[in-house]
């Protein structure tokens, strides 16, 4: 297959002299230590996304032995959103001060504790922090992981890096719908949640071997140690050209790294398109369906507990996970606005479908229903699967890449924070008040509602969100002042 390594109008960084037995993809050197710069970014997705969706099969279980009231079954549900949105902010700031490979190992620290309190809490209020400490561990490395991919991946395989991680985020959510599927009984929740400490040992183990990033190297003055650490990863690459533009472009933003910076005004235009497809990526509806699927399956007529595990499992983890393939071959190649228009314009036309057919699920008699899914039912289930197949290939991973790609490097962790942070803000106000809006407004306004966005979405993307594939780091922030347009 022939793969184009660079867009035209931006010429491509000189890419690393093969050494010999070393792995070649898109024309890019793939050496062992980026491998283990690829090994943080899936441990860190598969601890987000494992820990986000293992909850809703552990609950029963959480229930029965705690006597629950229904608050404290949503503050169990929900905390590590909360400690995610916190853990977010404070990600950004540590990833900037004491870097990305420290900022990995908190996070690594955090998922592994987490998980051991969780799994040994005596009642619900250690439970709860050991939610929080986990949530905190997501926010965390949710910064940081994909800020260390787009830093240290080559240019032409940076949409691929930063994909990976959604990949593994998907993985985690699938692992977890199985391990749920396998453990429902009893005390098996504090297994559920305490297997999280394995990967994320794991997390700490490789984030201490791994490279620190040359780019955040050199914004904090250390220009010999970013070198050594840029011959380690690419090792072959002339690395002075490399840290010139770098530095020239250190030089240029020439502010501190402050909070009131990430705010300035030359950066609205970043900070915007981050915040805007952080929020989008959430406001149209993936959470909704990732956590209460089997609740959708139940009122599109799949009444059986097995046959709602059975298509939430496969339809919506497996397919969500496999999708994502196709990001992955594609993102560097296509680029990033045409999976975006692509993806966007799938999901809502699949949103109407599902919107209509709740139309003739409501009118089917509950005796009918009970009866399996009825046709509507199935139309459901179809539809709901392409949507999830068009989110895997377009506003899942796209949206990440572009977040980590298109900030200056003296805010970028912040800046980043502050998109994921409104990800997870968005994220837990969608999955809060999912349920209540249906009782309001009913499935059917709910899912044309959730279409509604990917219109605007779509048209937003349309007008305000440049391509970046092909660019450098460095060559995106001339997106920003002229430059490079
Ligand atoms: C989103 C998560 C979502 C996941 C589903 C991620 O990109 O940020 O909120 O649950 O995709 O695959």
């Amino acid at each position: 297959m022939k793969v184009r390594i660079a867009a035209p109008e931006a010429p491509p960084i000189p890419a690393a002299r093969p050494p010999s037995g070393a792995a070649q993809s898109a024309g890019q050197t793939v050496t062992p230590w980026l491998m283990v710069v690829l090994a943080v970014i899936l441990f860190s997705g598969g601890l987000f996304g494992y820990d986000q969706g293992v909850i809703s099969g552990a609950l029963h279980g959480i229930k029965a032995t705690f006597s629950l009231s229904a608050l404290l079954v949503e503050v169990v549900t929900s905390w590590v959103t909360l400690g995610a949105l916190f853990g977010a902010l404070a990600g950004g700031e540590l990833a900037d001060r004491i870097g990305r490979k420290s900022t990995v190992l908190i996070a690594g620290a955090m998922f592994t504790g987490g998980a051991l309190v969780q799994a040994l809490a005596p009642d619900t209020v250690i439970l709860v922090a050991g939610r929080l400490i986990v949530g905190g561990g997501v926010g965390v490395a949710a910064v940081a992981a994909p800020l260390y991919a787009a830093e240290l991946a080559p240019t032409t395989l940076r949409g691929r890096f930063v994909s990976a991680y959604q990949l593994a985020i998907t993985a985690g959510i699938f692992l977890a719908y199985l391990v749920d599927g396998w453990l429902s009984q009893g005390d098996a929740w504090r297994w559920m949640l305490g297997a999280s400490a394995v990967p994320g040992l794991l997390l700490f183990a490789v984030a201490l071997l791994a490279p620190e990033s040359p780019r955040w190297l050199m914004k904090v003055g250390w220009r010999s140690e970013a070198a050594a650490q840029l011959q380690k990863i690419r090792p072959g690459v002339d690395f002075k050209p490399r840290l010139d533009a770098v530095a020239a472009s250190l030089r240029r933003e020439a502010g501190r790294a402050s909070w009131a910076e990430v705010f300035h005004k030359e950066w609205r235009r970043p900070l915007l398109i981050g915040v805007g497809l952080a929020v989008f990526q959430q406001v149209t509806g993936i959470n909704a369906i990732i956590y209460y699927a089997d609740q959708i399956f139940a009122s599109a007529g799949f009444t059986s507990q097995s046959s709602q595990t059975m298509v939430t499992t496969w339809a919506v983890g497996g397919v969500n996970m496999l999708a994502t393939l196709i990001a992955i071959a594609f993102i560097d190649r296509l680029g990033r606005r045409k999976l975006l228009l692509a993806g966007l314009l799938g999901m809502g036309l699949s949103l109407c479908v599902v919107g209509i057919a709740f139309r003739f699920i409501s009118t089917v008699p509950a005796g009918v229903a009970a009866a399996g899914p009825s046709g509507a039912g199935i139309v459901t289930l179809l539809a709901l699967v392409a949507f999830i197949i068009c989110f895997a290939f377009s506003m899942g991973p796209v949206v990440w890449t572009v977040i980590n790609e298109i900030f200056p490097g003296h805010i970028r962790g912040r800046a980043v924070a502050v998109a994921t942070a409104a990800n997870w803000g968005s994220a837990f106000l969608v999955s809060q008040g999912f349920l209540s809006l249906i009782g309001v407004i009913g499935n059917s306004f709910t899912f044309w509602l959730f279409a509604l966005f990917c219109g605007a979405g779509w048209v937003w993307i349309y007008r305000a969100v440049p391509e970046t594939k092909g660019r450098s780091l460095e060559q995106i922030q001339d997106l920003w002042n002229g430059r490079g347009l």
